[in-house]
């Protein structure tokens, strides 16, 4: 058994996960406007892994017994001012999903449901991961200073993900 409590966070978590993938999305159609297919290949992969990250925490809690009921996804942001914004965008939400998926690790070890606090060390290093290629690719766009040859190189080489 888990507790209610942090099975309701967990809830809340699928919604959040599901909500990347959705701003993903939204950022590789944002990146396929700018001809810059391979930054658009890289979000819709990362996009992916946002949904695989929401059915990992269903999984979890239908397994556990709980119930799951979707709830209503935001709209995404597409109002971009140049093409390093997405990525800043990216690196700022995925540090926001990190405490998130922190305060319902902590709250888990309060109330001793040490089940999900298990379930969710995945999660923990999963996004330390995801803020190290978040970062990654703002470094990689400063380096190459986001203009002609350079940004066409990049955007070759993210299109290998
Ligand atoms: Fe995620
Ligand atoms: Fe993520």
């Amino acid at each position: 058994m888990i507790k209610k409590e942090t099975a309701a966070l967990l809830v809340k978590q699928i919604n959040k996960e599901l909500h990347s993938g959705y701003l993903y999305m939204e950022f590789a159609n944002y990146y396929e406007e700018k001809n810059l297919p391979g930054f658009a290949h890289w979000y819709v992969k990362q996009a992916g892994e946002e949904y695989e990250h929401a059915m990992k925490i269903r999984h979890f809690l239908i397994e556990a017994g709980e119930k799951v009921t979707l709830d209503a996804i935001a709209k995404p942001e597409k109002d971009f001012a140049d093409t390093k914004a997405p990525l800043l965008a990216g690196l700022k939400h995925e540090q926001y999903i990190t405490a998130s998926i922190n305060a319902i690790y902590e709250k888990a070890l309060e109330l001793k449901d040490h089940l999900t606090a298990e379930f969710l060390r995945w999660f923990i290093k999963e996004q330390g991961e995801e803020e190290t290629n978040a970062q990654l690719i703002i470094d990689k766009y400063e380096m190459v200073g986001g203009t002609g040859t350079a940004i066409y190189l990049l955007d070759k080489e993210l299109g290998q993900r």
